[in-house]
């Protein structure tokens, strides 16, 4: 994909360690987590010792090789799993100290999933399946689909409210499925390989979104494989064997918008 942006990622200690987290702003905060999974006689230790801050505002790639342990860690940053030991924190609460249910309702106030697949419900318009999230919450019934009806706006797809997912193209599902994610205006947006099912130009669509929506405030951590997409973040961590080997910020990283102009439409 693109190879023609050239890579902007340099070292933070060759920038002089701007690190914004300060304690007070941080979103999530990691204390030595680690994992493991017991595999019948074998025992897998997926993460090995995981600590790091992130501040309201940012947005993290997650890079590394398959098996590195990244899905481990954002399912742990999105409460559907528990460390074996360490600490993490969201928005300043300890998250070992709820339980499953407590666990489930703050998961759906605070956290917006997105992923490779769209999990978008078939039979369903794209303003139902951005509903859904607000039907456990206390969100008054009027308000669900002014919500929604905001959400699908704010990724672009306003005029496609009552098209079923098999009426749009893969691009537009995830923009709904995005849209799904936003829809309880959670504190963070969690994607693991959101681009992973799409082409080169409809990744970079989906880019302008995630840029469009962190410069409105939203946190985001991002999990992708391709450098070409992580250059859009503001942060990329590299995990190898459960750790994190590399934190650094991106240099002069490109608006998803203007690499836009320079690759060619898709014919329709
Ligand atoms: N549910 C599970 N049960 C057993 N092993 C698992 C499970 N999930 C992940 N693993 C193992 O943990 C390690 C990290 O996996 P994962 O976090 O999925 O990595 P990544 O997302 O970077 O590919 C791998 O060795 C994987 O096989
Ligand atoms: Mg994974």
């Amino acid at each position: 994909m693109l190879e023609n942006i050239p890579m902007s990622i340099m070292s933070a200690d060759a920038i002089g360690k701007t690190q914004p987290a300060s304690a007070v702003d941080a979103v999530i905060r990691a204390e030595e987590l680690h994992k493991y999974y017991e595999m019948g006689e074998t025992r897998v230790h997926a993460l090995r010792g995981v600590s790091l801050m992130i501040s309201r505002g940012e947005f993290v790639a997650v890079m590394g090789a398959s098996g590195s342990g990244k899905s481990t860690f954002m399912n742990i940053l999105g409460c559907l799993d528990r460390p074996n030991s360490g600490r993490y924190l969201l928005e300043g609460m300890d998250v070992a100290q709820h339980d499953k249910k407590q666990l489930a309702s703050i998961r759906n106030q605070k956290i917006g999933f997105v992923f490779q697949g769209f999990n978008l419900l078939a039979r369903t318009t794209a303003l139902e399946n951005i509903e859904l999230p607000t039907l456990y919450t206390k969100i008054a019934q009027a308000d669900r689909r002014k919500r929604a009806v905001e959400a699908l706006a704010l990724v672009g797809l306003a005029d496609r409210g009552e098209h079923f997912p098999s009426q749009m193209s893969g691009g537009q599902q995830q923009r709904v499925a995005i849209a799904r994610a936003l829809v309880n205006r959670p504190s963070i947006l969690l994607a693991d390989e959101p681009t992973g099912n799409l082409d080169t130009r409809t990744s970079v669509e989906i880019m302008e979104i995630f840029q469009d929506l962190n410069d409105r405030g939203l946190t985001i951590v991002l999990v992708t494989h391709e450098q070409d997409v992580a250059q859009f973040a503001k942060r990329v961590l590299v995990f190898r064997d459960g750790k994190i080997r590399k934190d650094d910020f991106v240099v002069n990283r490109p608006s998803a918008t203007k690499v836009l102009k320079t690759l060619p439409t898709l014919e329709d």
